[in-house]
């Protein structure tokens, strides 16, 4: 696997292989890699000459200090990851090679942004355009890789892509999840054994859900998930949203949409988590 940290020295090797007509895969992640990275890399692999992943931890994606400084740093064993899955490219630059000067960019998401992750967490999805529209500036890759975990993420980086007419499409893919159905996440490694075992709740709550928009209206639906976890000590819901899936925005009926997404974020201790569930598509 090489290994750039200057745009400079990735920008030339990729313009060899690009001239030389290879198709690049990208996958961007703030490293932490876990199975649901790898199958990010794997569906690229399957389908570009060369892959490219980065590992950069976004300071201006962290709306809070404190999880930024927390959050986990694993370099070399991603490394190691990465050549295990025969990665061809690693690109890690520093905060100075991202941003020598501070970004002062804003983007307009119209409503998008405007509810569920973007709602609790100001000036976030901000953050994650800015670097990721860097990012596809300096790789121009044909195809990008994103994990549907992050739903409202993937809707926004599409839109990004349109509004900006940038020439990479948006692969989403599924989420991969640990065997208690815990959706695989950086953040899971800050969980202890118990806080992991109790998280598991989340995605059993997301099944029943599924169920249940069989026939409960969206009031019913939202009021059980809410005391699904009003009876948990360590843990706290911070929203759960029954959206329609272009749009994001919440419905009051099912009638309302027939392409329809179950989001939810929950506290764990103090490890933020979120989640989601198609209903229908
Ligand atoms: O999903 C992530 O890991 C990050 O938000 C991303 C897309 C790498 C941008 O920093």
């Amino acid at each position: 696997m090489q290994t750039f940290k200057t745009i400079h020295d990735l920008r030339n090797y990729l313009d060899d292989l690009r001239a030389n007509g290879k198709s690049i895969g990208f996958v961007p992640t703030m490293g932490a890699l876990h199975e649901g990275h790898l199958s990010l890399i794997r569906e690229a692999k399957e389908e570009n000459d060369v892959v490219v992943c980065s590992i950069f931890v976004n300071p201006i994606q962290f709306n809070n200090s404190s999880d930024l400084e927390k959050y986990p740093r694993t370099i070399e064993t991603d490394m190691q990851l990465l050549i295990q899955e025969d990665c061809d490219v690693l690109f890690f630059p520093d905060e100075k090679e991202m941003y020598p000067v501070p970004s002062t960019e804003q983007y307009d998401f119209g409503d998008l942004d405007k509810v569920m992750e973007g709602e609790h967490r100001p000036g976030h999805f901000n953050g994650v355009a800015v670097v990721v529209k860097k990012l596809f500036e300096i790789v121009e890759p044909q195809r990008a890789y994103f994990g549907l975990k992050d739903y409202q993420q993937m809707v926004i980086v599409h839109k990004l892509t349109k509004d900006y007419n940038i020439p990479v499409e948006i692969v989403p893919c599924s989420i991969v999840r640990e065997e208690n159905g815990l959706a695989m996440s950086s953040r899971n490694e800050r969980l202890s054994l118990t806080e992991r075992t109790q998280a598991a709740l989340i995605y059993q709550t997301l099944k029943m859900v599924k169920i249940k928009s069989g026939f409960a209206t969206i009031t019913e639906v939202k009021e059980f998930v809410v005391k699904q976890f009003r009876k948990q000590k360590n843990m706290k819901l911070e929203y759960f949203e029954i959206v329609d899936m272009y749009s994001l925005q919440p419905l009051r009926t099912w009638a309302q949409s027939t392409t329809v997404i179950a989001c939810i974020a929950v506290w764990v201790g103090n490890v933020r988590l979120i989640d989601n569930i198609i209903l229908f598509s």
